[in-house]
């Protein structure tokens, strides 16, 4: 059956869609700073990446030492449609037969930066309307978890996930594909907020994650620094997280030290091991509270190398029934396969939408 076939614009339509067992998604990806369009073949379980194309807009905004919203939505517009030519062109999908060789669109509609999240948007409509092919509403946080699904081992249920980016640190517990309960989340800032933070107090530049871990790399262990932090909420029995407090400690260690120039490998070591306790506490208490069968890590400080390995050891020997699992380096900072991916499930679930039901929602909650 022609999976077109019927094809029409009224949802109750688009929800009898044949579901195929074997598709093939474009995933779009802009929700902040990071243009990425790419092609994935999903069939039963597993995802085949066919190509996998990200503008990142890094250069732009390291200037400011953060995401310029109004910066961000133009360079989209401006790259938008060559990153997606290139997805498919990669996929071996001529334009000419794009719409005849790809099933449905997957777009990220929330959370995220209005501006940016409507560029997105907009294209997957234009594209829906255009190519007569439905579209699967993506949250930017059930996309960082697919991330996971991106290596096709097979992951059992119940899953508990640590969700760690520039905007958010959650806890999910993720009882099958589509359920989802946050268990906590941080009261403030995210982590990766509180590495970039850090990063612009110690005069590192941006994003602060990746140069925190790499001077903390430097710093010489077989010496006492002298420097402590808090390791926020570690204590408190709730799975939610605090990091602005840690941020504001470094703050004013370093104001206390006029020597702390000399001191940067110290400070980042400390305040990355501080962020990489509470983390790993919560989630083993979480995923021992829940009897996770798997563990999993996501997001762009999921990318730490140091937490990639503490989090692997401290599941072996904490949880033995449990598995743990974390996406490829590159698939951990935003990206459009796992976008693709996370559509692919949903599609499975028959949960397409007409383009003109496709809305972007910056404040769109995992559910
Ligand atoms: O998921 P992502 O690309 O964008 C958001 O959805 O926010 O995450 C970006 C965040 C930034 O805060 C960045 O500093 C952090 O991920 N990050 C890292 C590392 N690489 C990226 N944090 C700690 N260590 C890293 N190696
Ligand atoms: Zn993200």
């Amino acid at each position: 059956m022609d999976f077109r076939a019927s094809c029409a614009n009224t949802e109750n339509s688009i929800k009898s869609y044949l579901i195929l067992v074997n598709m093939i998604i474009l995933g779009i990806e802009t929700s902040c700073d990071e243009t990425a369009a790419a092609v994935i073949d999903g069939r039963g379980d597993n995802i085949k990446i066919l190509s996998d194309v990200v503008y990142s807009q890094i250069n732009i905004h390291k200037k400011y030492c953060g995401v310029v919203p109004e910066a961000a939505a133009r360079e989209h517009v401006l790259k938008i449609i060559p990153v997606i030519d290139r997805a498919l062109k990669k996929a071996g999908i001529k334009p000419k037969e794009a719409k005849k060789k790809i099933n449905a669109l997957a777009a990220t509609v929330g959370p995220g930066l209005i501006t940016s999240l409507l560029v997105g948007v907009e294209t997957a409509k234009a594209l829906s309307y255009v190519w007569q092919i439905p579209v699967v509403a993506m949250n930017h946080i059930e996309a960082h978890i697919y991330a996971n699904f991106l290596e096709n081992e097979k992951k059992e249920f119940p899953a508990v996930i640590l969700t760690v980016s520039g905007g958010h640190t959650m806890l999910v517990l993720m009882r099958g594909h589509g359920q989802y309960k946050i268990l906590g989340e941080t009261k403030d800032d995210a982590a990766g907020e509180a590495f970039d933070k850090a990063g612009q107090i110690l005069h590192l530049g941006y994003p602060g994650g990746p140069l925190i871990s790499r001077y903390g790399a430097q710093a010489d262990i077989s010496k006492n620094s002298g420097i402590v932090f808090p390791r926020p909420m570690i204590k408190n029995k709730s799975y939610d997280f605090s990091f602005s407090g840690l941020k504001t400690a470094l703050l004013y260690a370093v104001k206390k030290d006029p020597e702390w120039k000399k001191k940067v490998p110290a400070y980042c070591r400390e305040f990355e091991q501080a962020v990489i306790d509470v983390l790993i506490n919560k989630t083993i208490k979480a995923a021992r509270d829940f009897q996770a069968r798997s563990v999993m890590l996501s997001g762009g400080v999921s990318a730490n190398l140091a937490l990639r390995s503490q989090m692997s050891r401290a599941v072996k020997e904490n949880l033995p029934a449990a598995k743990f699992f974390l996406p490829a380096q590159k698939f951990t900072t935003d990206n459009a396969a796992m976008v693709a991916a996370a559509g692919y499930f949903k599609a499975q679930r028959g949960e397409y939408l007409p383009w003109q039901k496709l809305l972007a929602d910056c404040n769109l909650v995992l559910k």
